[in-house]
């Protein structure tokens, strides 16, 4: 059993309260009490996640010094840091928003002496086995937490064998922990059957150290975020937005640069939906990223009738950037599939969440990939919400809510997935009684200030 070490009694009645279990387990306990609370406020969030992999991999890689403002000091940016700390790039402590990487220049990676660990993120593991296979002369061995070791790596492992890689892991090469011996790798035109941004700048990434041209072909437009930033580290880059193809021409050497971390659209998204389904929210979410291959989740909310507006939007530092006002809206159903999901594929949790607060059926589909992210976010949402009350079936690529039916606290788990943990806790302040959600510190892989956040802008 556990015991109860530690509790913050936030207000009077209490609202939240967060409660530290032996195990240092961590569970979020949201009292919604009867008169009911409101959200207002203004709120920063934390820097891109798939941003600040970049920043710091591209640092690592580069000549010279790159200087990352707003990095995201959570846990997967940490596992990304220490795997290229290990493999001779200095970086300075990941306690500021500013942070410092001295590159070691393209091709220059040392040989870890020790296993290289992803943790929790599927980026830091496939982003960098790219860069590992093309360092020739150098032996890698890489794993991940119990959640990564059964993610699927084939994805990136069979493409790169193409290129002519050397790799070997378990069930064929396709989970971790991994062995790679790095070489000279070929260059290939890769038509890619999923759309998704870690294979396509895996490729892209080993295409770097690789004479002549790699191009990477998707079905659907993935988050473009690799492709701005090796243009602006001095790599050779063509985009061709016409076929979806991108093509990196090897042997260019990168620079190091200042790199402005935008708020993360994927954090923000929490905020959209928790401020359109509390009764008389309003919250300004500043300095958002809204690059276009992110936003789905914007027009996913303007579909469901969200009161949203986008303010003062500008460009910083190559990524499109705004304020994104929220108030309380009477949110309908939609179907959301297709071309879409690449573009919204992490705000699916929180969706499916407003989704059991709009009037009518909402449709999720052509969703797969959702089973293979840091859980199975498809079985795990339809458990956990059904549990509270929602009318959840789950799809074999996604799920059919229907809303409308008023939710009840219970005791729910976030199967150490971050963006479940933060769609349960969103739900949970729209839910009559006490939810608790186990395992909440999963939010710290993403949103290590969540629980403040939210604390800070209930009004009851
Ligand atoms: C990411 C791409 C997405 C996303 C992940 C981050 C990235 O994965 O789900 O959280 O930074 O490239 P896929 O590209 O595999 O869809």
């Amino acid at each position: 059993m556990f015991a109860v070490t530690r509790q913050f009694i936030l207000m009077s009645p209490s609202v939240i309260t967060v409660e530290t279990k032996e195990d240092v387990s961590l569970s979020l306990v949201i009292n919604q009490i009867s008169s009911g609370i409101s959200l207002q406020g203004r709120i920063l969030v934390p820097g891109d996640k798939s941003i600040s992999h970049r920043a710091l991999m591209l640092g690592a890689l580069a000549q010279g010094e790159t200087k990352i403002q707003g990095l995201l000091l959570g846990e997967d940016p940490r596992s990304t840091a220490s795997c290229f700390q290990a493999m001779g790039a200095k970086i300075s402590p990941l306690n500021s928003e500013m942070v410092t990487v001295t590159g070691i220049g393209l091709g220059n990676l040392l040989e870890p002496i020790d296993i290289l660990n992803a943790g929790n993120s599927g980026t830091t593991l496939r982003l960098m086995l790219g860069i590992l296979a093309s360092h020739p002369a150098r032996f890698f061995t890489v794993t991940g937490d119990s959640s990564l070791r059964v993610r699927p790596m084939s994805r990136v492992v069979k493409p790169l064998q193409q290129m002519e890689a050397q790799i070997w892991g378990r069930k064929d090469n396709s989970l971790a922990p991994l062995a790679i011996q790095g070489k000279v790798l070929k260059p290939i035109h890769y038509h890619s059957p999923i759309a998704s941004a870690q294979v396509k700048s895996c490729i892209l990434l080993a295409g770097l150290m690789t004479d002549g041209k790699t191009t990477v072909t998707e079905p659907a437009i993935s988050r473009d975020h690799s492709e701005r930033m090796l243009r602006a580290f001095g790599a050779d880059l063509e985009v061709d937005p016409d076929s979806k193809s991108v093509t990196v021409t090897g042997g260019k050497s990168l620079h190091g640069q200042n790199v402005i971390v935008p708020g993360d659209i994927s954090s923000a998204a929490f905020w959209l939906v928790a401020g359109a389904i509390v009764p008389n929210s309003e919250l300004v979410i500043e300095n958002v990223g809204v690059n276009p291959t992110r936003t789905g989740v914007l027009e996913a909310l303007e579909m469901m009738g969200a009161d949203i507006e986008l303010q003062n939007q500008r460009e910083v530092a190559g990524e499109p950037v705004a304020d994104l006002r929220v108030r309380t809206s009477k949110l309908k159903s939609c179907t959301i599939s297709g071309d879409i999901i690449p573009r919204l594929i992490d705000e699916i949790p929180i969706l499916a969440v407003a989704a059991v607060f709009a009037e009518g059926t909402t449709i999720i589909k052509d969703a797969e990939e959702l089973r293979v992210k840091e859980s199975d976010r498809i079985a795990v949402m339809a458990q956990q919400l059904t549990k509270m009350g929602a009318k959840v079936t789950e799809l074999p690529d996604g799920m059919e809510i229907t809303g409308g039916t008023p939710l009840t606290g219970s005791d729910v788990d976030s199967h150490t997935d971050h963006r479940i943990a933060m769609s349960l806790a969103i739900a949970a302040l729209n839910a009559k009684g006490t939810t608790t959600v186990n395992r909440a510190e999963a939010a710290s892989i993403s949103y290590p200030d969540f629980t403040n956040t939210l604390q800070k802008i209930i009004v009851s």
